[in-house]
């Protein structure tokens, strides 16, 4: 059993897939990591569209630049407008798909699947091929995949935690 820290610093965006379905069950267990985000107001103001078809895979890679390889299944988390506009200030919905997302990253690592967030992608053509309404907006493809390569840590840009105040010193957090 992997603890929350370990698999935080675990997952890695993963370019490379192998050619390996990902079973419906785990797909599943995905989207409900991605339910349980936090959302201001628990307005929860996303949807997911989970495609594991490989024709319709074909095509969002098509309009996508920002995807690499070809993966076994893409989740598209969006925002639905209608329900983000009930705030006064609907930007607050993009820290929702967010967080909705590190949980779709952080739960397929923990499943021994690789993800990548991309958001290089045409947003129109998406919402053509996905038959989303006007009013949900794709914010961000996860590509998903049994991983086909082992990247490195990215190294963490220091100076960037502080404690009590700006430029505070409580000790080195990176190696
Ligand atoms: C908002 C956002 C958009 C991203 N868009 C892309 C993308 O279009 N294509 C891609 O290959 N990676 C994309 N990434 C992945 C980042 O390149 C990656 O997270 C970063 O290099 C750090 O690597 P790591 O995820 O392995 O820690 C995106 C990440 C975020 C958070």
């Amino acid at each position: 059993m992997s603890s929350i820290l370990e698999i935080i610093k675990g997952r890695r965006s993963i370019r490379r897939f192998q050619k390996r379905e990902i079973e419906d069950e785990k797909v599943r267990q995905i989207l409900e990591a991605a339910i349980w985000a936090p959302s201001a107001g628990n307005l929860q103001p996303w949807v997911f569209v989970a495609v594991k078809d490989p024709k319709t895979i074909e095509k969002i890679k098509a309009v996508s630049p920002g995807m690499f390889d070809m993966p076994s299944a893409i989740v598209a988390v969006c925002r639905d407008m209608k329900i983000a506009e009930k705030t006064g200030n609907p930007l607050l919905s993009i820290f929702d798909v967010a967080m909705a997302t590190q949980n779709i990253l952080l739960m397929a690592y923990d499943l021994g699947i690789g993800s990548c967030p991309v958001r290089s992608f045409n947003q129109k053509a998406i919402q053509v091929l996905l038959d989303l309404p006007d009013h949900v907006l794709p914010e961000l493809l996860v590509t998903l995949g049994y991983p086909a390569e082992k990247p490195s840590p990215r190294e963490r840009r220091a100076g960037t935690v502080f404690f009590e105040r700006y430029g505070g010193y409580g000790g080195e957090l990176h190696e």
